[in-house]
């Protein structure tokens, strides 16, 4: 079986659903539930018996242990993270709890439990640690973009954190051999995704008839990937990535903010018309974020070229795909609204949890 960490938040739930849904091995998935942890994202497989949920934090060390020695997973993909910029602004120690000291507490159990493998399972165990492309900083409007030999230059407390947690990564490979590999990707958009982020909010304040906030000009440009596109690249580096590489994951879809706002009122207006009149209507300039990266972009030839792995999404289908899951399932963005997912631990899985 695997150790997913975070595999409640958006992009670790994504995974284990498609990790369930595509082979049989079994996951246990540790996540403390924040309020970015939604066990109603997890809902299809709440009574599968392949997919253990366990309520804990990984900077508790003895936790961590326990769970590795119980159920002896043949790899550890790290999701759990503080992952919010925004949130990171007003509030970096979380980030520098979670992110840093959280990867670190990880990291030596990992380490301990590895040095207890021998032989084949030694060889294929992995560390898989999931990172962003916002540790590369920013780029200018003509910059390549960035490769996994670009120097690390973090803005954001978040994007600090997270390079901090790759440092720690590739020095656990260096200094100790345990078999890690990191994946930097882009911004991912999706199902699940928390109506904080610029997609889901969009979607959902333009439904609403609310204002749709747009940071300083809404020309900074992200490179924007399909979260089921990063899931399977997340499985291919598992399987075939190197030990102690790095790969970029990215959907070669860079867009400004405001492209995407124009873009998710189009499909909207489209599948369900607003008697009001195109929503881009709705669109608002608010004053920009401190230290707005201006521009990310990813090379991802690398893992193309090595894993084979491309997006399956373009940026159309994949739009399309988000805003209608967002269309089809109100219930799972009102109960986030309301904040009555955060109920679900209790209900679903009481005190097994
Ligand atoms: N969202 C993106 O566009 C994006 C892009 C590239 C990389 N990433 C990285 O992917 C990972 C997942 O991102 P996401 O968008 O799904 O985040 P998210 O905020 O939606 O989910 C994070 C999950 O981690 C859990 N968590 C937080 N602190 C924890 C702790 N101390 N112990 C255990 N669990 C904890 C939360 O409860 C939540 O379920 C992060 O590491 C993030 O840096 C995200």
């Amino acid at each position: 079986m695997i150790l997913v960490t975070g595999g409640a938040g958006f992009i670790g739930g994504n995974f284990v659903l498609d990790w369930l849904a595509g082979r049989d091995e079994p996951v246990v998935n540790l996540d403390a539930l924040t309020y970015a942890g939604n066990l109603e994202t997890l809902a299809r497989v709440a009574s599968d018996p392949r997919h253990v949920f366990v309520h804990g934090d990984i900077c508790d060390r003895a936790r961590v242990d326990q769970l590795l020695a119980t159920h002896r997973p043949r790899a550890i993909v790290h999701f759990a993270a503080e992952s919010h910029v925004d949130r990171s602004i007003h509030g970096p120690g979380e980030f520098i709890r979670t992110n840093i000291e959280g990867t670190g507490i990880l990291l030596e159990a990992a380490r301990a439990y590895w040095n207890t493998l021998q032989g084949v399972a030694k060889e294929a165990f992995r560390f898989h640690h999931v990172s962003t492309d916002e540790v590369y900083g920013s780029l200018a409007a003509d910059d390549a973009p960035f490769t996994e030999d670009h120097p690390y230059q973090p803005n954001s407390p978040y994007a600090a954190s997270k390079a901090a947690s790759d440092h720690l990564v590739r020095a656990w490979f260096h200094t100790y051999g345990l078999p890690v590999v990191t994946t930097n990707c882009s911004n991912n958009y999706g199902p699940f995704h928390f109506p904080e982020k610029l997609i889901p909010l969009t979607i959902v304040n333009a439904l609403a008839g609310r204002a749709l906030p747009v940071y300083g000009d809404g020309l900074n440009v992200r490179d924007w990937l399909y979260v089921g596109d990063h899931c399977a690249a997340i499985r291919t580096v598992l399987e075939r990535g190197r030990p102690g590489e790095t790969y970029n994951i990215g959907g070669w879809n860079e867009k400004t903010n405001l492209d995407i706002v124009h873009t998710v009122c189009a499909r909207l207006d489209e599948l369900r018309p607003d008697a009001n009149g195109p929503r881009s209507r709705l669109i608002s300039f608010v004053a920009d974020r401190p230290g707005h990266d201006r521009r990310y972009a990813i090379d991802a030839r690398k893992i193309g070229r090595e894993l084979g792995w491309r997006p399956a999404e373009t940026f159309d289908s994949g739009i399309r795909r988000t805003v209608e899951w967002y269309l089809a399932n109100p219930g799972w963005v009102a109960n986030v609204q309301s904040g009555a997912y955060r109920d679900w631990v209790n209900k679903q899985y009481g005190a097994s949890t």
